[in-house]
């Protein structure tokens, strides 16, 4: 008796081995089998609604890829972006960063809508939204990986988290490299996430200072390809037009690839954060 449990205990050992290397290599929790048998449909329902929504609009990766990257510099990758202003919470959405530039949250609540439906109270909006990041870089082209799933969502916001972690277009370099430290990732992170560029538009505000005046001295920044800053000059008036929207590649604005980092080189970046 004594033989055979401990021989159905080694077995058991066995069937849990697997599951714990798992674990192991996706940081703890997390792992990209998590709604397996709770919500089996998740990704599919997440890729379907995104899949749609770029259909309808392209610009719509680039939103939802930001508000990923939005959501995980302020308290980590907890959906604390999606959180309007009620009780004690202060909506990050109102912050810097976010306020007439974060977009894609009604794709959003489609996403939970369908997935409530489907298995209700299982899937998180922090899921959601790592989902949504990914899928949105397939469908413009880009690269696709394992998503870890099994966030839990936040019961709280953090204005001043958002308006002090996320890097702003006119940061210097030593401020975004600090603000990507902060969060646990390193310089080749920072330029591997940079990339994201290459697809999505940034609006008139967050580069005027470069085609205008640079330095405070009134002359633009004289790094700027210059028949570039001049067609920029024309979207992007020295007073005015501050929502005109400009493609952030230049040379193909609605695919992920690598011509964000040769334009670069091309000195045809359009953010100061960017160069
Ligand atoms: C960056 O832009 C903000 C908002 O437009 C402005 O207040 C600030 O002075 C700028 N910082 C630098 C270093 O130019
Ligand atoms: C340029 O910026 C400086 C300080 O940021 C300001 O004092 C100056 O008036 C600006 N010049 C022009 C031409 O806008
Ligand atoms: C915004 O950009 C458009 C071109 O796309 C331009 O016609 C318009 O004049 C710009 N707005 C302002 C206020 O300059």
């Amino acid at each position: 008796m004594a033989r055979v449990s401990s021989f159905l205990f080694v077995l058991s050992l066995l069937c849990v081995l697997p599951l714990c290397l798992c674990d192991k290599s996706y940081g703890g929790k997390l792992n990209p089998w998590f709604y397996a048998h709770s919500c089996p449909k998740a990704g599919e329902i997440v890729r379907s609604v995104v899949a749609n929504a770029v259909a309808r609009e392209t610009r719509m990766a680039a939103s939802l890829m930001r508000l990923h990257f939005h959501d995980c510099f302020v308290q980590g990758c907890d959906g604390s972006l999606l959180l309007d202003s009620s009780g004690r919470i202060v909506s990050e959405k109102s912050s810097n960063p976010n306020s007439k530039s974060a977009r894609g949250f009604e794709v959003v609540d489609q996403i939970k809508a369908q997935l409530e439906k489907e298995c209700p109270g299982t899937v998180s909006c922090a899921d959601i939204l790592t989902l949504a990041a990914r899928d949105s870089s397939v469908l413009t082209g880009g690269p696709s990986w394992m998503v870890p799933l099994g966030r839990r969502d936040s019961r709280s916001a953090s204005l001043s988290g958002s308006n002090n972690n996320i890097p702003a277009p006119n940061n210097t370099f030593q401020t975004i490299l600090s603000k990507f430290n902060r969060q646990g990732l390193d310089v080749t992170d920072l330029v591997a996430l940079s990339g994201s560029h290459t697809i999505g538009f940034s609006r008139c505000t967050s580069f005027r200072q470069r085609l205008y005046n640079q330095s405070g001295n009134g002359r633009p920044d004289m790094t700027l390809e210059q028949s570039f800053a001049a067609n920029l000059r024309q979207r992007c008036p020295r007073s005015g037009g501050d929502q005109n929207l400009s493609v952030l590649d230049i040379v193909s604005a609605a695919r992920f690839d690598n011509s964000y980092f040769k334009n670069l080189i091309e000195k045809m970046g359009l953010l100061n954060s960017d160069v």
